[in-house]
């Protein structure tokens, strides 16, 4: 199963530019969850921060009792071991074949034989859909492909905790929808933590446990997607609801008097629906990282809003309904 990835007040400049400050989130072993913010916002510096690429000044990322951020560089190298990460840019090798791209990092990391490569190899393109194009260059397939053929090679170290930045970034919708079927399918198949860095809404409603929002150089929220999809927080609604009126503009801020002149034209906020989650696919295990979530929700129920607590024990009660009908209780296994 994944590994909790534990972040306490991270904070990360360059030069005199802070970038954020005072970062704090607990990754729930085994959960997916959604890092949401506007551009330039330092995302994908956040995530190049957990894995130990760059150095927040100050703050900790634990991960097995190892700090990624002040640990020394040979414990921060093995624990790199245990991430998967797929980049913005897919980040494939242009002369080598997809076969090549996505046994990379077994021939750079792993003393295995070339056999043995070759299996992990194509089961990995198996499970991305790449079946039969192992011997193009990425040059001559299409951006969707390249994205999988990017998730492939992120996995081929069996990765425990998983790092997408913008899985779906040059993608239709059509596709878009494959690969968060993609994602939900990996977490249930095997159980790793994942994060993802996306603009894009229907993933932010549909695929993760959790939600996270960097705004402002702060991460002004993060919880499990309940809380989110049902928060009153103005910066979150606006942004989940994809509206122009809110606290986020153009240049990323909106001065007051902009803001007081929205109050009085704004359309009332969404009623708190809680869109359904992505299931894996018919055939797969359910994901595991469902009751966990569950079972913390309830433990902070009472925290909530009224109407967020009666949106959250509707869908509970309706989808307990449906679980006796369909699913067996999963197996106490390990
Ligand atoms: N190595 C670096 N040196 C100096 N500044 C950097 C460096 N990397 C990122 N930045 C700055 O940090 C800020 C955040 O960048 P980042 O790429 O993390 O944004 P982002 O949220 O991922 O944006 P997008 O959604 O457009 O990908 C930007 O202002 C960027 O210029
Ligand atoms: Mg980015």
């Amino acid at each position: 199963m994944g590994i909790e990835v534990v972040v306490e007040g991270l904070t990360k400049s360059f030069g005199r530019q802070n970038i954020w400050r005072d970062v704090s989130l607990t990754l729930p072993a085994g959960e997916v969850s959604v890092m949401l913010g506007p551009s330039g916002t330092g995302k994908t510096v956040f995530l190049k921060s957990l894995i130990g690429l760059l150095k927040p000044e100050k703050g900790r990322v634990l991960i097995n009792g190892v700090d990624m951020v002040n640990s020394p560089e040979r414990d921060i190298y093995e624990t790199r071991k245990l991430f998967g990460l797929m980049f913005q840019d897919g980040a494939l090798f242009g002369s080598l074949s997809l076969f090549d791209n996505i046994a990379f990092p077994l021939r750079e990391h792993t003393r295995k034989k070339e056999s043995e490569i070759r299996r992990i190899v194509m089961e990995r393109i198996e499970v991305v859909g790449l079946l039969g194009a192992e011997g193009k260059l990425p040059g001559e397939i299409s951006g969707g492909m390249r994205k999988r053929a990017g998730l492939a090679r992120a996995l081929v170290l069996d990765p425990q905790i998983i790092l997408c930045d913008e899985p779906d970034s040059g993608l239709d919708p059509v596709r878009t929808a494959y690969l968060s079927q993609l994602l939900i399918d990996l977490n249930a198949q095997i159980d790793a933590t994942m994060l993802i860095v996306t603009h894009n809404l229907d993933i932010a409603a549909t695929v993760p446990d959790n939600m996270g929002m960097l705004f402002r150089r702060e991460l002004v929220t993060f919880g499990p997607r309940e809380v989110l999809l049902t928060s009153d927080e103005p910066v979150v609604s606006q942004f989940l609801g994809g509206r122009r009126e809110g606290p986020i503009g153009m240049s990323e801020e909106k001065d007051a008097a902009t803001l007081a002149a929205e109050a009085n034209t704004a359309t009332p906020a969404a009623a708190r629906v809680i869109v359904p989650q992505l299931e894996p696919s018919p055939g797969l295990p359910p994901r595991r990282a469902v009751a966990r979530r569950r079972e913390r929700v309830m433990s902070m129920i009472d925290t909530l809003p009224p109407a967020a607590r009666s949106a959250i024990r509707e869908t509970y009660a309706r989808d307990a309904g449906a679980v006796t009908v369909t699913a067996p209780v999963a197996g106490s296994g390990a």
